[in-house]
C-alpha cells in the first residue's frame, strides 16, 4: 500500500517520474546516493541521469561504498561521472579512472562523513536515497546505510526512491547515529555489536524532500567466487590460530568481534569458519557478505552488525524470506559508526582483510595493481586494521595463474604499514608478525606464505639485501624488478629466469 510507504499525505504529492526527479540535477552538480556495496543503491533516477549525459551532463558522485551496475556501471557507460568518491568496484568505472577521465577520489570510510560535515569536500546540491519508506520522521534506508545520513543533512534537496520490492519488514534493522560536533564531543555511547544507540530511520527536514520516485528494482547481485580449496586452506591456518589464541588466554572462546572485508576471499575464509566449532561469535563490520548469514544460521554467530548486507541472489532470498527470525541478530549502522576508529578499538575488533600483495616486511597494498592501476580503493580496511585488536591479512600466494607473486619484495603502493598488520595468511600458512623486526618478519613471510616458486628467489634477495646492511634492507635497484617484469613480459617469472636480482 502507497500509504504505508508514503506515510504523509502531504508529501505523496511529490510522487514522479525518474526523470522529472533527474531534471533537478544539473550539469557539474554533486550527487551524494545511498548504495554501499551495491546495497540499497538508487537504481532509476541514475538511469534517467545517464539518458541525460548525451546532452553532456557530467556529475561528481559520492555514495557509502561502491554501487551496483544500476548506479555506477549505467552512469559510466554514459560517460556520466566526472568525479568519484569514496570507493567503486565497477569494471567500466574502473577504466575511465585508470585512464584518468574520472577524478577518483577514496579515503577511508569512516572520515567521510567527517569531511562533508567539516566542508573539506564542497557541498552536496542533491541527495538521492532508497528507501522502504518516508515516514513522519524521516526516511528508511533498505540494505546498507552508509553516508545516506550525513547526505540527507546536508543536501539542498533530496529525491527518494521508494523500492516497493524491498519489504517493509526492513524497517527497524537500522540504528542511525551521528556524533556530536567537535571539539567538545561526547563519547560515543556504544560498547557492544547489539547495542543501540541512534534511530531506526534517517531523519531529514521534510521540506528538503523535493521528489519522490516508486520503483521496483532488486540490488544488483554480490557477484563473489565460491570458497575454493586455497580459501578453505586460508581459512583453516586463521582458525587453528584463533584455537591457540585461545588456548594461551590471548581470546576468549568466543574470541572478540570479528569484521570481513569485501570481496571472495574474505567471504570464503568466513565461510571456512562455519565448520570451525565456534559458538557465540559476533561480528562488527562494513559490510556482511553472505558468509554472514551462513554463520548466523550455522549458530556460530550470534550477532551481526554493519554499514550494508551485501548479498548474492540466493542469499537476498533467504533474507527476505525469513528476515523475522534474523531481525534481532541484525543491525545496520552509518558507515562512520561502522568503521569508527573509537568503536573498533574499544570493542577489540578482530579485522580481517585482503591484500592484493604483501612484501616480505609486512607492508600491505589493497588498491593498486603494480602500484599505477585502482582496483577499487582503500574502503574501510584502514579503520580496520590500524584500530583493530588483531589485524589480519588474507591473499593467495599467487594471482592470474601463478604470473603474479602476492609475497613481493617490495610492495608498488602501500595501505598498510607493516606495524598496522599483525597476522599474514595464505594457502601455505600463517605468518604471526606481532613483535618481529623486519629481518624476522621477513624470515617468516617467506617461509610460511609465499609460494613455492617465488620462495627461493625471495630468500636470495632478503640474503643479499641483508649483506648490504639496514634495519629494513633492500636492494632498491631490483626492488621493483617482478613487478616490471609482469608489466613488460606478462609474468614475474621472467624476473627469476632473467636474475634481474
Ligand atoms: N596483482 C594484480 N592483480 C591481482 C593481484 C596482484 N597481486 N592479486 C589479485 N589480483 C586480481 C585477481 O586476479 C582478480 O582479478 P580478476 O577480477 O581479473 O579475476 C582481482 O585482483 C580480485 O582478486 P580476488 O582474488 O578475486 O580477490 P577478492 O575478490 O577477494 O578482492 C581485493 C581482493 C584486494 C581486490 C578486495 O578485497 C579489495 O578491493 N580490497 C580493498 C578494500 C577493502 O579491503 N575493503 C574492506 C574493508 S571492510
Amino acid at each position: 500500500m502507497l500509504e504505508d510507504r508514503v506515510r504523509l499525505p502531504l508529501l505523496r504529492s511529490k510522487i514522479t517520474t525518474a526523470e522529472e526527479a533527474a531534471s533537478l540535477i544539473h550539469d557539474g552538480m554533486t550527487v551524494g546516493t545511498s548504495g554501499f556495496g551495491a546495497a540499497g543503491d538508487c537504481k532509476v533516477v541514475p538511469r534517467a541521469l545517464a539518458a541525460r549525459a548525451r546532452e553532456g551532463l557530467r556529475i561528481n558522485l559520492m555514495t557509502g561504498a561502491s554501487g551496483g551496475y544500476d548506479s555506477d556501471g549505467v552512469l559510466a557507460e554514459a560517460k556520466a561521472i566526472r568525479r568519484r568518491m569514496p570507493y567503486q568496484s565497477d569494471k567500466t568505472l574502473r577504466n575511465q579512472i585508470n585512464a584518468g577521465e574520472v577524478m577518483f577520489f577514496d579515503l577511508h570510510l569512516s572520515e567521510m562523513a567527517e569531511q562533508l560535515r567539516d566542508g573539506y569536500l564542497g557541498p552536496v546540491d542533491v541527495a538521492i536515497i532508497e528507501a522502504v519508506a518516508v515516514t513522519e520522521a524521516g526516511i528508511v534506508p533498505t540494505m546498507s546505510v552508509g553516508n545516506s545520513a550525513v547526505f540527507a543533512s546536508l543536501a539542498k534537496q533530496v529525491i527518494v526512491e521508494i523500492n516497493l520490492d524491498m519489504p517493509l519488514t526492513l524497517e527497524g534493522l537500522h540504528d542511525v547515529y551521528a556524533p556530536g560536533p567537535r571539539a567538545h564531543r561526547l563519547p560515543i555511547p556504544l560498547t557492544a555489536t547489539e547495542q543501540r544507540v541512534g534511530l531506526p530511520y534517517i531523519p531529514v527536514d521534510l521540506e528538503k524532500i523535493a521528489a519522490i520516485v516508486i520503483t521496483r528494482k532488486g540490488d544488483s547481485p554480490n557477484q563473489i567466487q565460491p570458497p575454493d580449496a586455497e580459501t578453505m586452506q586460508i581459512a583453516g591456518h586463521l582458525s587453528e590460530f584463533f584455537a591457540n589464541e585461545v588456548r594461551v588466554g590471548r581470546l576468549p572462546p568466543s574470541l572478540q568481534p570479528l569484521q570481513a572485508g569485501v570481496g571472495s576471499i574474505a567471504n570464503a575464509v568466513l565461510h571456512g569458519l562455519v565448520d570451525s566449532g565456534y559458538r557465540g561469535l559476533r561480528m562488527y563490520s562494513e559490510v556482511l557478505q553472505d558468509s554472514a548469514i551462513e554463520l548466523l544460521d550455522a549458530g556460530c554467530v550470534d550477532f551481526a552488525c554493519a554499514s550494508a548486507l551485501m548479498l548474492s541472489a540466493p542469499y537476498q532470498a533467504r533474507f527476505f524470506d525469513d528476515i523475522e527470525r534474523y531481525r534481532s541478530r541484525i543491525l545496520l549502522r552509518p558507515q562512520e559508526i561502522s568503521n569508527h576508529p573509537e568503536i573498533i578499538r574499544r570493542l577489540g575488533v578482530i579485522a580481517v582483510n585482503t591484500a592484493l600483495e604483501c612484501d616480505i616486511y609486512g607492508n600491505v597494498n589493497s588498491t593498486h595493481v603494480c602500484g599505477t592501476h585502482m582496483m577499487n580503493g582503500l574502503g574501510g580496511s584502514g579503520d580496520y586494521a590500524r584500530n583493530a585488536y588483531l589485524s589480519v591479512f588474507v591473499t593467495k600466494s599467487l594471482a592470474k595463474g601463478g604470473d603474479i607473486s602476492s609475497i613481493v619484495p617490495m610492495v608498488s603502493h602501500v595501505d598498510h604499514v607493516g606495524q598496522d598488520v599483525d597476522v599474514l595468511v595464505t594457502e601455505h600458512g600463517l605468518a604471526d608478525l606481532r613483535g618481529l623486526a623486519p629481518r624476522e618478519r621477513a624470515q617468516q613471510i617467506i617461509t610460511n606464505c609465499a609460494d613455492p616458486l617465488y620462495r627461493d628467489a625471495l630468500r636470495d634477495y632478503v640474503t643479499r639485501a641483508g649483506t648490504r646492511g639496514g634495519h629494513t634492507p633492500h636492494l632498491l635497484e631490483s626492488a621493483f624488478a617482478w613487478h616490471t617484469s609482469y608489466q613488460q613480459h606478462g609474468n614475474m617469472r621472467e624476473a627469476l629466469k632473467l636474475d634481474l636480482f
